[in-house]
């Protein structure tokens, strides 16, 4: 009797400690990859969309043939017109002119915003807040780009880059006798001067005039609060918004309890938005919503919208989940380690989706909204700027997506992936940051050793699980091991 239990048990042991000795293994060399992972901030990686002098490049290549496109044109009696940047300094656009076209890009750059005093006098010190250094010339990118290869629906439009030098997220309206820093947050009156120079020089308020306005993260904040004012400066034409990554959710953060009052980062909104910006909303929002900044968030502002819109947000915004809070609340460990961590993604990737229920049902708007870790789509980082407009749903990139909307009046283009319980990605933008891909093997060839990284981090998830099942099955064997021998 005791020598069969032995023997049973034994075996079993063996088992264990083959697979267990084999799980070690893999474990330690795979560690180095799984540390935490920690984003760069966003006002650092956007180089992109950061107004480029064009004879610091000609120095080293030939200008290509798309290169530079927009040219960058004075903003008329700025000072009147309170279209200042944060040091004083007047705000100005960027344009590329085809007389052959009605229609119009305008894009507004995304970079952050500042909240304390030395980060707004830091950030007036350099181009996000300040037009000194700006240079004549710059690349357009995404929509505005004039390579139809790249933009093959609205190369051939007219372009306007609006450069981000208020630190507002495009919505304040505060001088600097009057907000609490001594610097200008005009931001909304830079939008407003841009689109009245636009009507003065170029009468887009024509009927038969398309105009396609948005940005990226605080440049998409800042069109769904102005679009529909703007919708009114430029009627008859008809105007379209679009919102890449602009889109933060109510949701609390990893550490913060639920069900204690608004999120951290909103009584950080709210303190910009009254003290410092003297903010402007959408108005019909501002109508019915008890605090105005609540307008910001695109679940709560859309349904307040006329103008159609396009947003593209990945199930995890990365900026929302790694930066907005972190110095108050943990930040999340990507890829989760811990089953709360992986748990505290699956609702998270929910709750994007369920902020999403309106624009995915609407008629006039479109969503692109694929599993993954990522900010903005088409203005994160030169670097990666080809890996995360390549994300793909259904065979449709951010850039096909929106083209299909916009040319189908809004009534395709939607494109959204069901949330799972854990942060499993869509194989077309797996990462580092993921837990692991959703098919076994990513589609999309990336340069550095992602998919690894990926398989050992499910790999890991998977085994650990296993160790424990077998062990508790040795457990159990020996303490009941008569059940065990007659199964
Ligand atoms: C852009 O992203 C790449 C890859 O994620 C990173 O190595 C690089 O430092 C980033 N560049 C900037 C300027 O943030
Ligand atoms: C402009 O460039 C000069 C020289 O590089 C630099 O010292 C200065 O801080 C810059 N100012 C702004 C506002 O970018
Ligand atoms: C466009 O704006 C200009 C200047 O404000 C105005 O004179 C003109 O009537 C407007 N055109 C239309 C069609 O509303
Ligand atoms: C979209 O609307 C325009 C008028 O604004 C119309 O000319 C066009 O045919 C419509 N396209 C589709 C696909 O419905």
């Amino acid at each position: 009797m005791l020598y069969q239990r032995l023997v049973l048990t034994l075996w079993l042991a063996i088992i264990c400690c083959v697979g267990g000795w084999q799980d070690l293994g893999s474990v330690s060399r795979i560690q180095p990859y799984g540390r935490p992972f920690k984003l760069n901030s966003l006002r650092d990686s956007l180089p992109n969309t950061r107004p480029r002098a064009r004879r610091e490049s000609s120095r080293r290549r030939p200008r290509g043939k798309y290169e530079y496109n927009l040219k960058r044109t004075a903003i008329r009696d700025a000072k009147n017109r309170n279209a200042l940047c944060l040091d004083g300094s007047e705000a100005v656009f960027y344009l590329s002119r085809n007389p052959d076209s009605k229609h119009w890009i305008v894009q507004l750059q995304a970079g952050g915003s500042c909240g304390t005093y030395d980060s707004c006098l830091d950030r007036s010190k350099g181009s996000f807040g300040s037009s000194r250094n700006y240079s004549d010339f710059m690349t357009g990118t995404f929509v505005a780009s004039d390579d139809p290869g790249e933009n093959p629906m609205f190369s051939s439009w007219n372009k306007v880059f609006v450069p981000y030098c208020s630190g507002d997220v495009f919505v304040g309206r505060r001088g600097k006798n009057k907000n609490g820093h001594g610097m200008n947050m005009f931001g909304h009156f830079i939008v407003k001067s841009v689109f009245l120079q636009l009507i003065e020089d170029y009468r887009i308020n024509k009927s038969n005039t398309k105009i396609l306005f948005g940005g990226a993260s605080s440049g998409g904040l800042g069109m769904l609060a102005n679009i529909d004012f703007i919708q009114e400066l430029v009627k008859p034409a008809e105007i379209r918004g679009y919102n890449d990554g602009g889109w933060f959710t109510l949701y609390p953060n990893f550490g913060e309890t639920a069900n204690a009052g608004p999120p951290y980062f909103f009584k950080v909104l709210s303190f910009m938005f009254h003290t410092l910006w003297g903010g402007f909303v959408d108005e019909s929002c501002r109508a019915n919503m008890p605090k105005a900044e609540a307008c910001l968030y695109g679940e709560l502002v859309f349904k307040y919208l006329s103008a159609p819109v396009y947003v593209f947000v990945a199930q995890w915004d990365s900026y929302q989940l790694q930066e907005l809070v972190h110095s108050q609340f943990p930040t999340m460990r990507l890829p989760p380690e811990l089953p709360s961590e992986a748990e505290y993604l699956g609702k998270f990737g929910k709750n994007t989706h369920r902020s999403l229920r309106r624009v995915i049902n609407s008629q006039k708007d479109g969503v692109f909204s694929p599993a993954c870790f990522m900010h903005a789509f088409s203005g994160e980082n030169l670097t990666n700027a080809h890996r995360t407009l390549a994300c793909e749903i259904s065979g449709k990139t951010p850039y096909k997506a929106l083209s299909e909307w916009f040319i189908s009046n809004g009534t395709r283009g939607t494109y959204v992936e069901e949330p799972l319980d854990k942060p499993e990605c869509n194989p077309s933008c797996c990462s580092k940051l993921c837990l692991k891909c959703r098919k076994p093997k990513p589609t999309v060839e990336y340069d550095e050793p992602t998919e690894v990284i990926i398989e050992s981090g499910a790999v890991r998830w998977q085994q650990t699980t296993l160790i424990t099942w077998v062990l508790a099955f040795v457990v159990y064997s020996f303490v009941h091991w008569k059940d065990v021998v007659l199964l």
